[in-house]
């Protein structure tokens, strides 16, 4: 795998792919299986794929969760090469920023509700770092999971809105044995947290209400944000401790 770690050396590299597709996995790293369930789709849809990793900083609403957001590049780039990533793009923080975050993109309706109104700013950090990656990787295609099912949604209006020249595709969500969504976040999780973790998906694809789901979860112990039905899904974020969850499943 190569990795590239300069704006200029992308650039330059680009140009000589000119002639073939490339599928696109943006990532903030701690890769684990669902990472790779993107990558390997991107990989049979595409001459070739490349992955980022970039923690980025104008998503995180809290200062300590972006400093306790788990890391471990080696690790990430031992999984990326053994499955077959042609190029890891491993900008730094300054390198994305130029302008000192003085140019946002903003969106003013789906990214006011449930995660929005939960991490004030969380989607402009997140729609202006995508802007960028889109704009400096020129994928023909990206992959999106839709554990975050919003950021998905977003993604799509952006791309419409702008006319970016790129196909974004959205990837079912990998969930452990006991059904817990795939997340970096969980390696934060202590052993006693992890195995109450799964009551979360176990409750959100109940036949129980969304009231009935949040008084359910307040007893078990986690702090509830939301649990809500919309765009034909039940959406719900909790914490356990410090460690948020997101989780969202179909509903028909
Ligand atoms: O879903 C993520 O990991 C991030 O929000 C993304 C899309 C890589 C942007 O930083």
């Amino acid at each position: 795998m190569n990795i590239v770690t300069k704006i200029s050396d992308w650039q330059a590299l680009r140009k000589t792919l000119a002639n073939k597709t490339i599928g696109f996995v943006p990532t903030m790293g701690y890769l684990h299986a669902g990472h790779m369930s993107l990558c390997a789709r991107s990989r049979q849809e595409n001459d070739l794929t490349v992955a980022s990793i970039f923690v980025n900083p104008t998503q995180f609403n809290q200062a300590e969760d972006f400093q306790s957001y788990p890391r471990n590049n080696e690790a990430d780039i031992a999984l990326l090469t053994a499955h077959q990533v042609d190029y890891l793009f491993l900008p730094e923080a300054d390198m994305m920023y130029p302008d000192g975050y003085e140019v946002r993109v903003t969106e003013d309706q789906v990214s006011q509700l449930l995660e929005g109104a939960h991490r004030p700013g969380h989607f402009t950090g997140m729609l202006t770092v995508v802007l960028k990656l889109l704009n400096l990787l020129q994928p023909t295609q990206a992959y999106f999971g839709e554990k975050d099912y919003q950021q998905l949604l977003l993604i799509r209006k952006m791309v419409s809105a702008l006319f970016l020249p790129v196909k974004i595709n959205a990837c079912e969500t990998m969930r452990a044995a006991d059904g817990l969504a795939l997340s970096s976040r969980n390696a934060r999780l202590t052993p006693a947290q992890r195995l109450q973790a799964a009551h979360f998906p176990r409750l959100l694809q109940s036949e129980l209400n969304a009231a009935q789901i949040t008084a359910e979860l307040i007893s078990l112990g986690f702090k509830v944000d939301y649990i809500m039905d919309q765009w034909q899904r039940r959406l719900g974020a909790v914490s356990l401790g410090d460690i948020r969850l997101i989780d969202n499943v179909v509903r028909v």
